[in-house]
């Protein structure tokens, strides 16, 4: 999401990770001999030490990625551009119907219930479930992370009718897809379903029937709000991601006072002129005793089953609170499940979960991996190793602050101050690459945005970690490849990162862009350029990997003098997010 409140809600004397980073490089500047040895020694498996031993950046192997790039020059338009080897095709706009036969056709601005059987705003993370062998039919799960009034109603809010038309437009949608001689289309399909802040869901795990999450009201819970990134687990569900979830809620009356722990988590009165749901729905409204602890119910990691339409969505408590920005899971040692999350803001945490057993043998017993598991934060030390801390109630430092590991987890935030976490600046995608490598966006790092990387101990599961710091955009001024402000990732598994930006304004005067790294050598090559105030976000691939889904988040901010992507849509002016399907010409991986 672009428009951050800038600055931190972190008021803990941890020591923050550009003061550890900076005493790294002024060890390297007096050990560098010693330091390569070391670093050398734990990353032998891999080709991966050049970069990390700052000696620049070679050519891409061979047949990994051979495109021509995106040149900058000719960027900037008011429309995407894609690598010459490369075709797109944009699909489900905001407001497409789920079920096209069905309708309601898009019609700006749209009514409550026309945009509950239509596809949200601000699309975000997502995740592509193959229905066929050769996955040219399958299910889109995709975020829609959020929309502000003046794009969806062209006005702020005025009733409760208004605000259900924006609550709507938020949450998650489902479609089904097919691929026919390479144009993909939206199907009608009994899988297609909209999941907004209103659906019935459930909460599992360790904290699932604390009191701090019932209310005096004793509404059940309901819906799932700024969903931003995604994870998608081994058994075929999709997980969607709670960030910003503070801007919902606020006090008309602005007499509300957070607690501390509320503060923590960016609750405040005012925030109730922002999207207005406060002004008109009891449940947003913090200073209504009678909803107490609805906002306690947001900022969750959230399990949808995208092929039962009748599950309700699951908030697994065991992944912890905060500004979730997305969950990479991957299977290690033993065959746990281990899941990479950051929580995006300034000076805030990378988490990791891993369940307690093998995912199969949780499954078999009737239990999900994602409730039974340890949570950790991340600690980075200046000699390139780190830790990951437990949140545990059986740290006693953690028991002097809290009642239950329930507490813990719903304000794992404050827990991860007290154990002495890193904060870093602003830890957004994470995604697992070849040989273990965990890699994180900081979409401020070194000011103009960094990608972190790791290697955890004990094949993902175990305690302690080496770092080094992949990419520094800042660095790449100057390159026909430059960006700045990396946020979204996915590494393939053949060792491409795929790099997407949000903001900041990218080199040389183009719009947001996705790029393609070669994880070995550090090439960069630009792939695609999106349109003017938006972001680029979101990755799915078929399981060939010879369509690549992305998505032009916020085209013009909804601003349509900037743009009217994507026009060729029933002559609508108005900009709409949508997902663009990515080939390459001859038909080859993407990426390649
Ligand atoms: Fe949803 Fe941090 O971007
Ligand atoms: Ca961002
Ligand atoms: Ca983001
Ligand atoms: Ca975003």
């Amino acid at each position: 999401m672009k428009n951050h409140t800038v600055g931190t809600s972190n008021t803990s004397n941890n020591r923050p990770f550009r003061s550890v980073l900076a005493a790294l490089h002024s060890r390297r500047k007096v050990l560098r001999g010693g330091l390569e040895l070391a670093a050398a020694a734990f990353f032998a498996s891999s080709p991966t030490l050049a970069l990390a031993a700052g000696k620049g950046r070679g050519k891409a192997r061979r047949g990994l990625m051979d495109f021509a790039p995106l040149p900058a020059a000719g960027g900037g338009g008011p429309m995407p551009r894609i690598a010459d080897d490369y075709e797109m095709q944009v699909l489900i706009p905001w407001g497409q119907p789920i079920n096209p036969s069905a309708g309601p056709a898009f019609n700006w601005p749209p009514g409550a219930d026309e945009q509950a059987q239509q596809v949200g705003i601000g699309h975000d993370g997502m995740w592509y479930f193959p229905l066929d062998p050769g996955g040219n039919r399958g299910l889109l799960a995709l975020n829609h992370e959020y929309g502000l009034n003046n794009h969806i109603l062209g006005r702020a809010p005025t009733s409760l009718a208004d605000v259900r038309v924006s609550q709507h437009a938020h949450g998650i949608t489902i479609v089904e897809l097919e691929n026919s001689n390479g144009q993909w289309r939206n199907v009608d399909s009994g899988y297609a379903r909209r999941i907004h802040v209103n659906t019935p869901v459930t909460f599992s795990g360790p904290a699932a029937s604390s009191p701090l999450l019932q209310n005096p009201a004793g509404n059940p819970p309901q819906g799932t709000l700024n969903n931003c990134s995604n994870g998608y687990t081994p058994w075929g569900t999709y997980l969607t991601c709670e960030e910003n979830v503070h801007f919902y809620f606020g006090d008309p009356s602005s007499t509300f006072v957070p607690t501390e722990l509320q503060a923590r988590y960016g609750f405040a009165a005012f925030w109730a002129f922002f999207h207005g749901w406060s002004q008109f729905d009891a449940r947003f409204d913090l200073g209504n005793a009678d909803f107490a602890n609805e906002g306690n119910r947001f900022g969750w990691v959230v399990e949808i089953d995208p092929m039962n339409p009748s599950a309700p969505p699951v908030k697994r408590t065991a992944l912890g609170r905060f500004r979730h920005e997305g969950c990479a899971l991957t299977v290690g040692r033993g065959g746990r499940v281990v899941g990479y999350m950051g929580d995006d803001e300034g000076d805030e945490y990378i988490y990791k979960f891993v369940s307690d057993k093998n995912w199969k043998a949780l499954r078999a017993q009737g239990k999900s991996p994602l409730d039974h598991g340890k949570l950790y934060a991340a600690k980075f030390n200046e000699d390139g190793s780190g830790e990951w801390l437990e949140l545990s109630i059986a740290n006693p430092l953690l028991a002097a602050h809290f009642n239950d590991q329930a507490e813990v987890l719903i304000f794992a935030r404050r827990a991860a101050d007290i154990v002495g976490a890193t904060p870093l600046e602003r830890p957004e995608w994470t995604t697992v690459g070849p040989n273990e490598y965990v890699y994180c966006s900081l979409t401020d790092g070194h000011g103009e945005g960094s990608i972190l990387r790791w290697r955890d101990s004990d094949h993902h599961v175990g305690t302690r970690f080496e770092w080094d710091v992949f990419l520094i955009a800042a660095e790449t001024e100057g390159t026909e490849a430059a960006l700045r402000a990396p946020d979204g990732l996915w590494a393939d598994p053949d060792g491409r990162l795929f790099i997407q930006t949000d903001g900041r304004g990218q080199p040389g005067g183009i719009n947001d862009q996705m790029l393609v790294a070669d994880t070995a050598s550090g090439e960069l090559k630009r792939l695609f350029e999106g349109v003017p105030g938006c972001e680029i976000t979101g990755i799915a691939v078929t399981p060939d990997r010879r369509t690549m889904f992305i998505n032009v988040q916020h085209p013009g901010d909804g601003d349509p003098t900037l743009t009217n992507f994507p026009e060729e849509y029933d002559g609508v002016t108005i900009p709409r997010d949508a997902t663009i399907a990515i080939r390459r010409k001859d038909g080859g991986i993407v990426g390649s």
